[in-house]
């Protein structure tokens, strides 16, 4: 049984990727495989026996909520769903108010939802260990799962030699977030996206002077060539939840060129595995999906059925990575040997 005493780390956080030294990063990823392996050949320690964790939704989730809860059973903690409307949390309850109640009751904390603030204020004033489950800025146990899923796809080689590219929305979470993680594992990072769909200056200076200490190459471009080498290709929805439905007309306009179906994952390479963080729009079998297709006439948004669901495609794998990755945090945060 691997000694994971090393990785813990008591009363940390995970609130975004540029919190952590390349370091930590690296080793979070680490204790990501150890768990899993544990979980899978049936040796699974529960380093979280008698914890209780509170789990905030303001935005839905299907992924992130159960991943939580799971990897919380697993490890013998207990769990609270609050849902988005469920709490008095900043409509009755300022955040900073709701922090110091629910740091007396619980041992830790995730939070989801538009303000990257919020998280912070909860880090602030709980006490306890808060973890990030998704901001409008930054959504950091997203990028552990798409590590380990291209770590694992990667047989052989470690992340100075992996090259990913992200074609869609990037000056949203997953889009800044794939830049900065992408730097700071040491990797080829590529950002493709038109130029207002960038991420903002000090996000692209930030990765440039992380990319600097551990020899990764960043890239932000508007140029779908730059793609071409990548081992893996990212993908996004194209309206992200908060924003309004009135933004599709413009962003389809926008990210047409950046879409990914098969010609795309031809020019990134022969050998390029497809990615995405889902929920996403691949075919019409979803609401969004069919209006999409009945104003627009388009099969699938930000990505082709036929990639989607093709060989390339390793989103199912980095979907289970989210369980495995989100039970490191918790185990790096709070366990007990
Ligand atoms: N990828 C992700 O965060 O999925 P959910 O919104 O389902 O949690
Ligand atoms: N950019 C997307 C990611 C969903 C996991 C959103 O924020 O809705």
């Amino acid at each position: 049984m691997t000694d994971i005493t090393a990785y813990l780390k008591p009363g940390s956080h995970l609130l975004k990727e540029l919190d952590e030294t390349p370091e930590d990063w690296l080793a979070l990823i680490e204790l990501s495989a150890i768990l899993k392996q544990q979980k899978k050949s049936g040796t699974e320690q529960q380093y979280l026996r008698g914890r209780n964790i509170v789990l905030i939704f303001e935005k839905t989730s299907t992924r992130t909520r159960c991943a939580f809860e799971v990897a919380a059973a697993d490890q013998g903690a207990a769990t609270t769903y609050l849902d988005p409307q469920s709490s008095q949390m900043g409509h009755k309850e300022s955040i900073s108010d709701t922090a110091h109640v629910l740091g007396r009751f619980y041992d830790a904390i995730e939070f989801r939802g538009s303000e990257q603030n919020n998280v912070e204020i909860l880090a602030r004033d709980s006490g306890v260990p808060v973890w990030n489950g998704l901001t409008a800025d930054w959504h950091p146990t997203q990028m552990l799962a798409d590590s380990l899923t291209m770590l694992e796809h990667s047989p052989g080689r470690s992340f100075s030699d992996i090259t990913y590219s992200f074609v869609g929305d990037a000056r949203y979470n997953m889009g800044r977030s794939l830049l900065i993680n992408g730097a700071m594992l040491g990797c080829d990072v590529r950002i493709v996206a038109p130029k207002e769909l960038w991420p903002e200056d000090e996000v692209i200076e930030a990765a440039k002077a992380v990319a600097e200490q551990t020899g990764a190459k960043v890239t932000v471009t508007d140029d779908i060539e730059a793609v071409v080498g990548s081992d893996f290709v990212h993908a996004d929805v194209w309206v992200s939840m908060g924003e309004a439905k009135e933004v599709w007309a413009q962003r389809i306009e926008a990210l047409m060129p950046y879409r990914v179906d098969e010609n795309l994952m031809e020019l990134a390479g022969g050998n390029a595995k497809f990615m995405h963080c889902l929920p996403a729009f691949h075919d019409l079998n979803t609401t969004v999906g069919q209006q999409i297709f009945e104003e627009y006439g388009l099969d699938g948004i930000e990505v082709s059925d036929e990639v989607f669901s093709g060989p390339r495609s390793v989103v199912f794998d980095q979907a289970e990575n989210r369980l495995h990755t989100i039970k490191a945090a918790m185990v790096r945060s709070l366990g007990r040997i």
